[in-house]
């Protein structure tokens, strides 16, 4: 989703996730994407206004050579190392932002807007019947799901 979205709002996007995504990636806007298994963040030889990480995997200490002055260090996970240093560099030029999605209206509207200008494709790995629950959140805790897990209600 978060490519998508950047690159209807006109930012050039580069990825790096496993072989076995690179495609999906590309597909969905990556311009460059790299494979973890052969580079790791710190190794790559650019400098970005965003790093958005969705799992966890960067060290700030290692990746703020890699954001341009203003950048921001973003993390989807939002524990208690994150929101430390979210505080820690809160006066910094190279920030670190995390937090708990709000939700709000407005940014369902736009993502609704995007949606229905077919500006954004959902990306669904699997659907479970909800008497599949159990089954769904151990497939989820695996930590390799691509894109969506969906329950079906009947
Ligand atoms: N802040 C909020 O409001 C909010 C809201 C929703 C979710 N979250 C958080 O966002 C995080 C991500 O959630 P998710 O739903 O996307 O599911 P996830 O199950 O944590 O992520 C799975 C995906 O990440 C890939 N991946 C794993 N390690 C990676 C690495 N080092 N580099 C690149 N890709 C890697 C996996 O691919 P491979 O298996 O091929 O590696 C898989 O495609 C979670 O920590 C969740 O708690 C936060």
């Amino acid at each position: 989703m978060a490519i998508q979205i950047a690159k209807a709002m006109g930012l050039e996007v580069n990825g790096i996730c496993s072989s076995a995504n690179i495609h999906l990636v590309r597909k969905l806007g990556a311009q460059k994407v790299f494979d973890y298994n052969e580079h790791s963040c710190s190794e790559i030889d650019t400098t970005y206004d965003v790093v958005l990480d969705t799992v966890g995997s960067t060290k700030h200490f290692e990746m703020r050579k890699h954001l341009n002055t203003g950048g921001r260090h973003v993390y989807l996970k939002c524990d208690l190392p994150q929101i430390f240093l979210a505080l820690a560099t809160r006066f910094s030029s190279k920030r670190v932002k995390t937090g708990i999605s709000p939700d709000k209206r407005e940014d369902l509207e736009f993502i609704k807007g995007m949606a229905e200008e077919r500006q954004l494709c959902p990306v669904v790995d699997r659907i479970f019947e909800f008497s599949e629950i159990a089954e769904a959140h151990a497939y989820v805790d695996q930590g390799h799901k691509v894109g969506s897990v969906l329950i079906s209600i009947d």
